[in-house]
């Protein structure tokens, strides 16, 4: 992996190894049961279905500003529910996910995120899902160029110290396990939001702070541009450098 801007590598990847090593304990989760959360909550501590929002298919929607779970990394998403539920991670929507994240036990976390990991990972199958940016600019909402956010996402932009996303996430945002969370065929409304979260530091729960570094420099069409790109980038196998999504490894059993 290349890194286009010097950040602390040693104790991001320190910070990486006690998120896996923490799961690989012997660590066992129920498929079953996360299934089950997933399409029926959970009724006695009020936690409503997350198919409801995130979408039967996994896939979010751009509607209700929900992001893509289907196919995200484990760690990263047991990280972001143990985030919510530490209210290190606040959702400025009226405290959603706080509230959801609570109402679950630990192993309840880990069994819907593994549930959700396994999903869809082969993400040829899923482009039609992606987001819709015509309808979106139909609606009134400002949607960036897609050029423009491929040379971001690739190599950053030099003159504002901005990272190249590839560099930490990988080809087309695909992501690399266990902390670089995928975000190439995410969606464009979760991404545009989460970024302008880090710009304003509202979110704060990233690892030495590299997302706050990386976003505070870019302007609102520099956030669009990206999220344009990587919203709906297909994870062609044919590309240069992209002979085949990596495989995933599950860091426990079932
Ligand atoms: C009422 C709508 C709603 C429901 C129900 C809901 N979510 Fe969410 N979820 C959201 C929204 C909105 C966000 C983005 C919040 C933010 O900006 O932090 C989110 C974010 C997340 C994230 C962070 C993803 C990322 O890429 O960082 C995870 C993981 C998640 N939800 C899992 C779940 C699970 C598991 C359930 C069911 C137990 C669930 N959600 C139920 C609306 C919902
Ligand atoms: C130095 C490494 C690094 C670089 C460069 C980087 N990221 Fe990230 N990014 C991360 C890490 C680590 C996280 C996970 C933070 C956490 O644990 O919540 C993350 C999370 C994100 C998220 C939240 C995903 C989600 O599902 O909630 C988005 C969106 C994102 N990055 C977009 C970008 C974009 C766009 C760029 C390029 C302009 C970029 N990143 C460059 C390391 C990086």
């Amino acid at each position: 992996m290349r890194y286009s801007t010097k950040f602390a590598v040693g104790s991001l990847f320190a910070f990486a190894f006690a998120v896996s090593s923490a799961s690989a304990g012997g660590l066992t989760v129920d498929l079953a049961n996360g299934e089950n959360i997933y399409n029926n909550g959970k009724e006695d501590t009020g936690v409503p279905a997350c198919s409801g929002c995130h979408m039967p298919d996994g896939m979010g929607s751009d509607d209700l500003g929900t992001p893509r779970l289907a196919g995200q990394i484990f760690q990263f998403i047991a990280k972001q529910l143990q985030d919510y539920a530490d209210d290190k991670r606040e959702d400025t929507t009226m405290y959603i996910m706080n509230s959801n994240a609570k109402g679950l036990t630990a192993q309840e976390r880990l069994d819907v995120s593994a549930y959700i990991a396994e999903w869809q990972h082969d993400r040829e199958t899923v482009d039609k899902s992606v987001s819709d940016l015509n309808t979106l600019r139909a609606n009134g909402v400002e949607v960036g160029e897609t050029y423009l956010g491929k040379s971001i996402v690739n190599h950053g932009i030099g003159e504002k110290s901005v990272a190249a996303c590839r560099s930490c996430h990988d080809y087309n945002g695909r992501g690399v396990e266990p902390m670089f969370p995928m975000i190439g065929q995410q969606k464009y409304t979760y991404l545009v939001a989460q970024m302008k979260k880090w710009r304003d530091g509202s979110r704060a729960n990233d690892p030495q702070a590299v997302m706050r570094n990386v976003a505070k420099n870019m302007s609102d069409e520099d956030i669009n541009n990206v999220a344009a790109y990587l919203s709906t980038k297909e994870a062609s196998p044919y590309s240069l450098g992209n002979s085949r999504l990596p495989a995933r490894h599950v860091p426990y059993k079932h």
